[in-house]
């Protein structure tokens, strides 16, 4: 529609009609099989508020959302369709490995072609909006949203939200293919205090703008269709009620033009942080502070009108706003054709499925290798432990996934043909873990470990373990003290490690967890995360060689649970502690366990080796064209083709500001053949150097910049200063 002829409409639409477009309920008010993400707020709503309601979460169908499209644009006094949005957060039908694990590809390219393959799927079941990307800088493992983040590292989450953005928002040729993306939480929500879910977040206006707020600003590039505010409040102020930040920030510096969603039920929220005294005090907040649509709480529906009606929310702030909910209706072609996607793309097919594979492999991390792997597969091998014969490989945000489409380990076993026996070991959960993760026990299961299972294993066996957490025990609301396997999982790894000196162990998680046992006492540890619907297959490749692990860990794994929330780019300390003062007490350290995590961001093994060489940096001082240039050679020097990831961090060396330890600033995964080589070239523009000086101004001068390059946030060397 042009952009007059929408004008007109807003200018047409009765008040009553403009706030339903500022209105998001629960596809279950048109749909029983709906799929409810939280809590429902919205008591008992009259009928008109429903038909009026702009946009529905939680329903996927192409058929039924067709029907209840036609039903409602009948009935809507301007025919405006409805937009049906979903948590599409990692595939839709197609499940990929979690954001997490997509991370550790560090493979843009194949992150974006993962998200078209959801848009496609989304949009051919009737949905035209996903509440993703998360790119919320994580780095406390017991969030256990840390699934849903590409990580602890600010740039990172940034290159794959805007990757993931561009592959569901596609090239906007209106094919009705595409859909709506929604960068969340906005922001800091990543920070929760102590990794306790909805907690409160405590940190300075620096670290919020330059680590938090800085995969925001990247996104931006690829204009987000929307942004949701985040539960949680900074400096005290919770974001959807707070106009500096979604004004000031949000629109005015970082250019953002679309449309502020609230999260589920955060305006009501306002109450219950006892900073509105009432719903309809939330209400005047949040329209004040700038939220375009109300998910899912009392708020808007029931005390917008009588607000505007008695003037204090003023008709220009919702004109302001119905019209960015207009705008991106326009924009997805909805006025054109509210049905073009429907049907459109087909549903887990050969080329999605080849998609989903890949990423599940290039996901993976090897994180200890001790001559074993890969392994042939026709040597006789025992695969055990519950997640050998469970489709359990997706996430409780995969909430269209089916595991009917998974296969088991045990069915991508036979279908290579290797020499493989099965053992199941014992279950998932305890009865009091099923209990406390609200999962339904299997019938008759007891919990403990199968003796007869280990009695099988003698001490030349090659095993392959199969552990990890239950899908349930990561993602919203699921935030976890202890970082452990589940109780039966333990009992089983102890014993059978006690069997065999050649145990190969594979985890699936939500979460990095505390592997020190793990890795003591395993040969080889292959850190699947949450892999997806191809899971199975991409572990079976990895473990048999057919496919070389080039995965990096995209967050820390703690030495235990005291150690998080952990990061390589923590600030610089005092009393810094070195690697060769292990004695002195008076360093900044803890006295029972080592400063490190068990292993660092960055960090990942393959099955060849790479060398890196010839570092360089363009000049000293940055070049007229405002870049700097960094080169280095990489070459296979191993006997397989695999691939590198090739990290460039900047460190400050000297400034008036404590600043972190490293900070990522460029990063290449590079595929290369035996003996092949190959010259990476980083050019990175200057005002990528900013940060906020003693006075909050943004500065590079005066500061000097070592640049370091390698291959994980450990293992660098220096490439040279510069100093602008
Ligand atoms: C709450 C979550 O925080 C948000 O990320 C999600 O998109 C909404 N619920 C909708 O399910």
């Amino acid at each position: 529609m042009e952009k007059g002829a929408l004008q007109q409409l807003l200018s047409q639409m009765s008040l009553r009609e403009k706030i339903g477009q500022m209105i998001q309920l629960t596809g279950a008010c048109f749909d029983e099989e709906a799929v409810l993400t939280g809590e429902t707020g919205t008591d008992q709503l009259p009928e008109e508020a429903v038909w009026m309601a702009g946009s529905v979460l939680g329903m996927i169908g192409g058929e039924k959302i067709r029907e209840i499209q036609k039903v409602y644009m009948e009935k809507h006094p301007h025919h405006i369709p409805l937009l049906f949005m979903a948590d599409v957060i990692h595939g839709c039908r197609t499940i990929f490995p979690i954001p997490l694990a997509q991370a550790c590809s560090f493979h843009p390219q194949l992150v974006q072609e993962g998200a078209a393959v959801a848009a496609g799927e989304a949009s051919s079941e009737g949905i035209r909006a996903s509440f993703s990307p998360m790119i919320d800088v994580s780095k406390d493992a017991r969030w256990g949203r840390i699934m849903e983040s590409f990580g602890e590292d600010p740039y990172l989450n940034g290159v794959m939200g805007t990757a993931m953005l561009n592959g569901y928002q596609g090239d906007r040729s209106g094919t009705g293919t595409e859909i709506a993306g929604c960068l969340k939480h906005f922001a800091g929500y990543g920070a929760v205090s102590a990794g306790r879910e909805y907690n409160d977040v405590e940190m300075s206006q620096r670290t919020f703008l330059e680590q938090y707020v800085r995969p925001f600003r990247m996104a931006m590039q690829a204009k987000p269709a929307m942004v949701m505010t985040a539960f949680t409040a900074i400096d005290r102020k919770p974001v959807s009620a707070n106009r500096q930040l979604l004004h000031q920030l949000l629109r005015s510096q970082l250019g953002f033009e679309g449309v502020v969603i609230s999260d589920w039920g955060s305006i009501g929220q306002l109450e219950e942080q006892r900073v509105a005294t009432d719903q309809k005090e939330a209400a005047r907040m949040a329209a004040d502070a700038g939220v375009d649509i109300d998910m899912m709480s009392p708020a808007y529906v029931h005390w917008l009108e009588e607000l505007v009606e008695e003037g204090t929310v003023a008709m220009e702030q919702i004109d302001a706003c119905v019209w960015n909910i207009l705008k991106m209706k326009n924009r997805l072609g909805l006025f054109e054709d509210p049905f073009a996607g429907i049907g459109k793309s087909q549903i887990l097919s050969e080329e999605s499925r080849t998609v989903a594979y890949t990423l599940a492999c290039e996901s993976c991390v090897l994180l200890k290798n001790d001559q074993i792997l890969p392994l042939d597969q026709n040597q006789k091998v025992l695969w055990a432990g519950p997640y050998v014969d469970s489709p359990q490989l997706l996430s409780r945000w995969a909430i269209f996934g089916r595991h009917s489409d998974v296969n088991t380990i045990e069915a991508a076993l036979k279908e290579t043909g290797a020499q493989a026996e099965c053992l199941q070991g014992c279950e998932m959960l305890s009865q009091e873990e099923c209990r406390m993760w609200q999962v339904r026990e299997p019938s008759g299961a007891s919990g403990g470990i199968r003796l007869e299972d280990v009695a099988k294993i003698q001490r030349d066996d090659t095993v392959v373990l199969v552990l990890g957490e239950h899908e349930s025990q990561s993602g919203e609301a699921a935030s976890r003290a202890f970082l452990d396997l589940p109780a039966p999982q333990q009992e089983l790894f102890e014993a059978v490690a006690q069997r065999t000196d050649n145990l190969i162990t594979v985890i699936i998680a939500g979460r990095p967890l505390d592997l020190r046992a793990v890795t003591e006492k395993s040969r080889a540890v292959l850190l699947a995360f949450r892999p997806g619907t191809m899971g199975a297959k991409a572990i079976t490749s990895l473990v048999y060689g057919k496919e070389n692990p080039s995965g990096k860990l995209a967050v820390s794994i703690p030495y235990c649970v005291g150690q998080a929330p952990v990061s390589y780019w923590d600030m610089t300390t005092g009393h810094a502690m070195s690697q060769q003062e292990t004695d002195n007490r008076y360093r900044s350290r803890y006295m029972d366990i080592p400063n490190k995590p068990l292993y660092s961001f960055g960090y990942g093994l393959s099955y060849t080796q790479f060398e890196i060489s010839d570092l360089r940096i363009g000049k000293e001082k940055a070049k007229d064209d405002g870049k700097v240039s960094v080169w280095c050679k990489v070459k296979n020097i191993g006997q397989r083709a695999g691939a590198e990831v090739v990290q460039c961090y900047i460190q400050t060396l000297f400034a008036a500001i404590v600043r972190p330890e490293k900070e990522l600033i460029r990063f290449q995964k590079v595929f290369l053949e035996p003996e092949e080589e190959a010259e990476v070239e980083f050019s990175i523009r200057v005002e990528e150097f900013l940060y906020y000086d003693e006075k909050m101004h943004l500065t590079y001068t005066n500061t000097p910049f070592q640049i370091l390059v390698g291959n994980s946030s450990e293992c660098v060397r220096t490439a040279g200063v510069v100093q602008f």
